[in-house]
């Protein structure tokens, strides 16, 4: 059972009890279906009220169960919300806490409603690419009006239910209660006193019109289209709201019904859904359990104040953790705080921080030039020069100074973790913090866990994850990692392009088309295109025999770095961070084809978009299989969060399954043949051909 039946005096009280959340699955589906029949058939009780234990009224309908029979197995939410309609006596919803969507949809129901101040109130189905399934859209708009329920369904965000209350005319609360500790009291109060009512009243009696009718919802309609772009959902809701104006209850209900379905099947609802599920399942680890003891962590050392150095020690400040910052000079030491000074200015600036809040963080930050003020951090964090020469020694000094059970990160971008834990005599307590640049804005945080590294320091390091509000995916120990180990293949896969025929601008357009933030030339002058050049020098050493196409170096060559040399794959202008096509780039293309004696050949976008998009599949597959990343759904996690893969394309493995596997197989069949791509390239990963051969998918 997932919901408790008392009965009060002449109350009778259900309360759902299905942590944490009291998620409406199918379970608890069953046990209100069951409250209400038995309520109604006690001759003792007169009026019935429905609330929620412990942090919640209701979270909604259980994302758990979407896609499976269960979500739809009777009691459906539907089922439920007919049966208390229906039922002879009169239903109190009690809410408190978080009443959404289709925890919502419930209390709409009911004859009546009181709620608790703080209680959260949203319609968030938009959030996932969906409209409100079980009656919110049409029963919203008759209880706040058509204006404030269009804005609450369509932006999905929650309301606080005293905002609500105050509004002129609105039918959603009867009541609201003293304090969310008297609610259970208040509410078994108010039963009573509407015991003997009838008829009982319901909100699919209510009027819903809006005054102003047609232009409203032609208006409505083009703000939504315009912040909408590629999700249908937004403007679904407008849809369905004029509906509401325009139809009986029962024919909106059935419409409502029509459209939920019909988006339950995009690919944008199902990557959003994805990406819902994949955010809250990369936090579990399979062999590191929830209850894992964690390190306390109440201070950071932090060693580099550069690019890296001062982005990291921000997270902490703004999470309140007090922050030391070492470097091997004043003057760096002096840049970095400066750095950081001139970012918070800026948030002051535009009003994102209040000024004494901008000193507090200032206040938790000091700085060294001595590893031996750094004994009582509980962790510290490299991000020194990429040279494994330096990062011994830093680890070294680190061993020797460090208290014992610091956990001591490495930011490294491409070196081996396993060997940077054995320059010190812990290795247990070893681990990569993977953040990307700027460190204080990117989502994503590749955890790296070494051969050695310890589980309590692997759980420590996700929660503290959480609590600087990052992304974490864990990655085993590669070149690369997760991230940066596909990326390599995507750029070697946009090199060959240019080899074969396209021009920057056209691979980067027809990638931004896609849905990318940035094609990978632009986003090469925005790195820095010398960084992806001193990587390919060290991986030559490592891997000779890997074909890269020369035109990147030949770039370089001509110290063409990106933007902050005002010239690079494109032309920039002082100041300006426009990228002009360079006829001198393009000619170092042309004439690098003729080198290779390459007729160029028109290559069309859908070919460079599944070029690059399947060289990442691919090794995300050997990712996979090499058991880098323990599940498919982080990987997109790590490009969605680092790498501006498309959202609304639920990440490069998703987009895969959602192609089908077998044509993804095909097309990279088919690119063998290309006169760049050596054979091997567009070999099938053994997972991926065997997915293919089984009829399967990455999820
Ligand atoms: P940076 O060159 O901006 O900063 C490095 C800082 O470390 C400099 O201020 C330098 O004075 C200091 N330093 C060097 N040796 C030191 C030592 N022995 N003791 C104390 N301080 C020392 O470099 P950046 O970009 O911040 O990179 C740092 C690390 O982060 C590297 O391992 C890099 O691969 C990694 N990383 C860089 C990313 C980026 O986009 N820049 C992204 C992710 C990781």
């Amino acid at each position: 059972m997932t919901a408790d039946y008392k009965v009060l005096g002449d109350v009778a009280v259900i309360t759902m009890n299905n942590p944490p959340v009291n998620g409406l699955g199918h379970a608890t589906r069953l046990a209100l279906a069951d409250g209400l029949s038995k309520a109604n058939a006690d001759g003792a009780v007169k009026a019935i009220v429905i609330t929620g234990a412990g942090k919640a009224f209701s979270g909604g309908a259980d994302i758990k169960e979407f896609g499976t029979h269960k979500a739809l197995a009777e009691p459906n939410l539907l089922s439920v919300i007919i049966a208390v309609e229906n039922s002879a006596k009169p239903v109190v919803a009690a809410m408190h806490s978080v009443a959404m969507g289709g925890g919502l949809e419930p209390a709409l129901g009911c004859h009546y409603r009181i709620a608790a101040p703080g209680t959260s109130v949203a319609l968030p189905e938009v959030k996932l690419g969906l409209i409100p399934g079980a009656g919110g859209t049409q029963r919203l708009p008759r209880v706040l009006g058509v204006e404030t329920a269009l804005n609450m369904i369509v932006g999905g965000d929650p309301v606080k239910s005293e905002l609500l209350a105050s509004l002129p005319g609105q039918k959603l609360f009867d009541k609201m209660s003293a304090s969310a500790e008297s609610l259970a009291e208040e509410a078994v109060a108010f039963a009573q006193s509407v015991a003997d009512t009838r008829p009982l009243p319901l909100v699919r009696n209510l009027p819903c019109k809006h005054p102003q009718g047609d232009a409203y919802f032609q208006f409505a309609r083009n703000m939504v289209k315009g912040m909408a772009k590629n999700f249908p959902a937004p403007v679904k809701c407008v849809d369905i709201i004029e509906m509401a104006t325009r139809n009986k209850f029962d024919e909106g209900m059935r419409l409502e019904r029509e459209i939920f379905t019909n988006l339950m099947l995009t690919p944008e609802s199902r990557a959003l859904r994805h990406i819902f599920v994949a955010e809250r399942a990369a936090s579990k680890i399979p062999d590191v359990p929830e209850d894992t003891p964690k390190r306390e962590i109440k201070s950071i050392a932090v060693i580099g104040a550069g690019t890296m150095g001062g982005g990291i020690s921000m997270n902490f400040l703004n999470a309140g953790i007090p922050v030391k910052m070492l470097e091997m000079k004043q003057e760096a030491l002096d840049r970095g705080l400066a750095t950081i000074r001139k970012n918070y200015e800026s948030q002051v600036k535009k009003g994102k921080l209040k000024q004494d809040k901008y000193e507090q963080r200032m206040a938790l930050l000091t700085t060294t030039l001595s590893y031996d003020d750094l004994k009582d951090a509980d962790m510290v964090i490299e991000a020194v020069f990429e040279e494994m020469g330096v990062k011994e020694k830093v680890f070294k000094e680190l061993d020797r100074v460090m208290k014992p059970g610091a956990i001591l990160a490495s930011n490294t971008s491409t070196l081996d973790v396993d060997q940077i834990a054995e320059f010190t005599k812990r290795p247990q307590d070893v681990i990569g913090t993977h953040f990307f640049s700027p460190a204080n804005v990117m989502k994503l945080l590749e955890v790296v866990r070494g051969k050695k590294t310890g589980k309590d320091v692997l759980a420590t390091v996700m929660a503290l994850g959480k609590k600087i509000k990052k992304t974490s995916v864990v990655s085993g120990v590669c070149d690369g990692f997760i991230g940066n180990r596909m990326i390599e293949q995507y750029s070697r896969q946009a090199g060959f392009l240019l080899d074969e025929g396209c021009t920057p601008q056209q691979v980067d357009k027809a990638v931004e088309k896609f849905g990318f933030a940035m094609g990978p030339f632009r986003m090469g002058d925005l790195a820095g295109n010398d960084i992806g050049w001193a990587i390919r020098k060290r991986r030559a050493q490592e891997r000779p025999n890997m074909l890269y196409s020369r035109t990147a170096d030949k770039l370089c060559e001509l110290g063409r770095f990106g933007q902050k040399t005002s010239a690079g794959w494109y032309d920039y202008q002082a100041g300006k961070r426009d990228a002009i096509p360079s006829d001198l780039v393009n000619k170092m293309i042309e004439d690098h084809r003729k080198e290779l004696g390459i007729t160029p050949r028109k290559i069309s976008d859908e070919e460079i978009v599944q070029r690059l998009v399947y060289s990442l599949v691919n090794e995300g597959a050997h990712i996979l299989e090499d058991g880098i990343a323990t599940k498919a759904s982080d990987i997109d996690m790590v490009y969605l969060t680092g790498y501006g893969f498309p959202v609304f394309r639920g990440g490069p493995m998703l987009y895969a399954d959602q192609v089908g596997l077998f044509n993804v197989v095909q097309s990279m069949k088919r690119f063998q043949k290309n006169p760049r791509d050596d054979a091997s390239f567009w070999e099938p990963a053994p997972l991926l051909a065997r997915l293919t051969a089984e009829a399967k998918s990455f999820s």
